[in-house]
């Protein structure tokens, strides 16, 4: 079986996105190699045997880019280079050599909807009216009134326009207002774009996560949004309106195919989407016959509420919508979210755990939650992320979810020898890498299991999705590929005893990952007794379905 490319799984082939697992890296936060607080890329190569001992395939970097660092990298004003905080081109060059060597996969973010207004196109834009690169961006004559040109929001908090004084216009930023959208109705955006990433793909670079995908080509009329009749007053003001014309436009799938097809003039590269949509409209992202994104970010875990019935219905719904040609993928927390201990706890969080890494499909891990970190509360005084600044008291910011990585127990955590850019979990002592490697009943060791079984499995790695059972505290499937032994998963979603004890089952074998370790090599036989915040893993000897039990998840087990 050769190691980076294919799994062979009787005669089926899987490519290395399909059976491996990503790890998003926020560079910022994850080593600092230099002293001066802020994550760089020589931490990230000295940090490079941990994630290969942990058993991710593949890395993806949030972006490393020159910036201005209005929205921590996400406002770029240098497609082709390294912010130079984050070091140089050369240390770019040894890592990702690096992590080729270690039968690893380096992904970066591209950022093709909008640029910084530092970015050396923005400013010619911004110049003159009749400059040629004025039509890369989008710009607005305001209303006869002098109003804004649409109602649009700012997904930052206020409106998308911006006036610009000295040529008369309105410019157009879904995000701040330092990050001006492009305009991908002009062919020369698009070709630029595409050249860089022609550039990246041809140093190396394994596929690209590209950012906020849904967001990248906007009504061609510029129709005003429709109000949310659901909006609340604690949500972002971003909210108030549904984006139905300024994001998820019918022109964006002959983008995203265009797109896929630069990587598909490599071998083997992927080609992520970030996308905020419910399930019927994200499938659409594969494209028909998979021309389109291979993996279109699948966030349904990140908001549902923690509930076994949601979730389960959750996965058959996503499983339903799924054509044959395309590859599930799951993600369970980024740097956009609260993290998963924090919206669940620390007990739910390993049972997260044992869901994300046994259901069908490429699941994302985010750096951190694999030793449990939570979030951390930033006082009012040091919050950085815009988001937070300009939307103050509605507890938005996404600093919490961003600070360092908690790596042992020296000062600040081993993250740095100088003063972090933000401020590391004072529990950093007793949680982190160092003291959790050695302790069996951690995060760590469980997350540890978990992959190493997930990637001998053949039925954990690629095998069929078979729901089981759920009520309203627990969640049963079963993971089976042709001629490989079966899994039963059980998990407990919440804090009391739960009985599993399914009429359309019979199952003899043993447990062989368990959030609580006792349990592990204990055999069992048709029925469990699950403690609060238990999630396990069955390897069955057997199993049968007995009954014609209407209940359409119970009937869904049979083989
Ligand atoms: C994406 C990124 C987020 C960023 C935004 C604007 O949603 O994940 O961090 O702020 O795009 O680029």
């Amino acid at each position: 079986m050769s190691d980076d490319t294919m799994q062979e799984n009787n005669q089926k082939q899987y490519l290395w996105w399909q059976d491996g697992i990503i790890y998003q890296v926020y560079p910022r936060s994850f080593q600092d190699a230099n002293g001066d607080g802020i994550g760089d890329l020589r931490g990230m190569i000295l940090r490079l045997e941990y994630l290969k001992t942990l058993g991710v395939k593949a890395i993806w970097l949030s972006p490393i880019y020159p910036s201005p660092m209005a929205d921590f990298g996400y406002d770029i004003s240098d497609y082709r280079g390294i912010w130079p905080t984050f070091g140089s081109m050369a240390d770019f060059d040894e890592l990702l050599a690096n992590v080729h060597a270690m039968g690893m996969k380096l992904i970066l973010d591209l950022v093709p909807n909008h640029s910084s207004d530092e970015h050396p196109w923005f400013l010619e834009s911004r110049s003159s009216r009749d400059n040629p690169k004025r039509d890369w961006y989008i710009w607005k004559d305001a209303k006869p009134d002098g109003g804004l040109p649409n109602n649009w929001l700012s997904v930052f908090g206020g409106p998308a326009w911006e006036w610009d004084g000295k040529t008369g216009q309105y410019y157009y930023h879904a995000f701040h207002v330092k990050q001006p959208d492009l305009n991908w109705r002009n062919p020369q955006v698009e070709k630029a774009m595409l050249d860089i990433m022609r550039w990246w793909l041809d140093k190396g670079v394994d596929g690209f996560r590209v950012d906020a995908m849904w967001h990248m080509i906007k009504d061609a009329q510029w129709r005003d949004n429709p109000r949310n009749p659901d909006y609340k007053e604690s949500m972002g003001s971003y909210e108030q309106l549904l984006p139905v014309y300024s994001t998820d436009q019918p022109e964006m799938h002959g983008i995203a195919a265009r797109m896929r097809k630069v990587l598909d003039e490599y071998h083997q590269r992927l080609m992520i989407a970030e996308i905020y949509l419910p399930v019927h409209r994200l499938v659409a992202y594969y494209g028909t016959h998979d021309r389109e994104a291979h993996l279109p970010f699948n966030f349904t875990l990140t908001s549902l509420p923690w509930d076994s019935r949601s979730i389960a219905a959750a996965i058959d719904e996503y499983e339903a919508a799924l054509p044959d040609t395309d590859w599930p993928n799951w993600v369970m927390g980024n740097h956009d979210q609260p993290r998963i201990s924090s919206r669940v706890g620390l007990g739910q969080s390993k049972v997260a755990a044992v869901l994300l890494l046994t259901l069908r499909g490429t699941p994302t891990l985010y750096y951190g939650d694999e030793i449990g970190m939570r979030d951390v509360p930033i006082p009012p005084g040091e919050v950085q992320d815009p988001q937070g600044l300009n939307m103050p008291g509605k507890n938005l910011s996404r600093d919490p979810e961003r600070t360092p990585m908690q790596w042992d127990q020296t000062r600040n955590g081993g993250f740095t020898a100088g003063q972090p850019w933000l401020r590391i979990d004072r529990s950093f002592r007793r949680r982190n890498v160092a003291t959790q490697e050695k302790d069996e009943y951690s995060p760590l060791c469980l997350y540890h299991k978990l992959i190493r079984l997930r990637q001998q499995e053949p039925s954990l790695m690629v095998g069929a999705y078979k729901p089981v059972y759920s009520d309203t505290q627990l969640l049963a499937y079963i993971r089976q590929a042709d001629g490989h032994p079966g899994f039963l998963i059980v998990l407990n979603l919440t804090h009391r005893p739960g009985y599993f004890t399914p009429s359309t089952i019979r199952f003899t074998g043993v447990i062989v990952v368990d959030s609580f370790p006792e349990q592990e090599q204990v055999s069992v036989k048709d029925s469990l007794d699950l403690f609060g915040d238990e999630g396990l893993i069955v390897r069955l000897d057997d199993w049968r379905a007995v009954s014609t039990n209407p209940n359409p998840h119970e009937l869904a087990a049979m083989p």
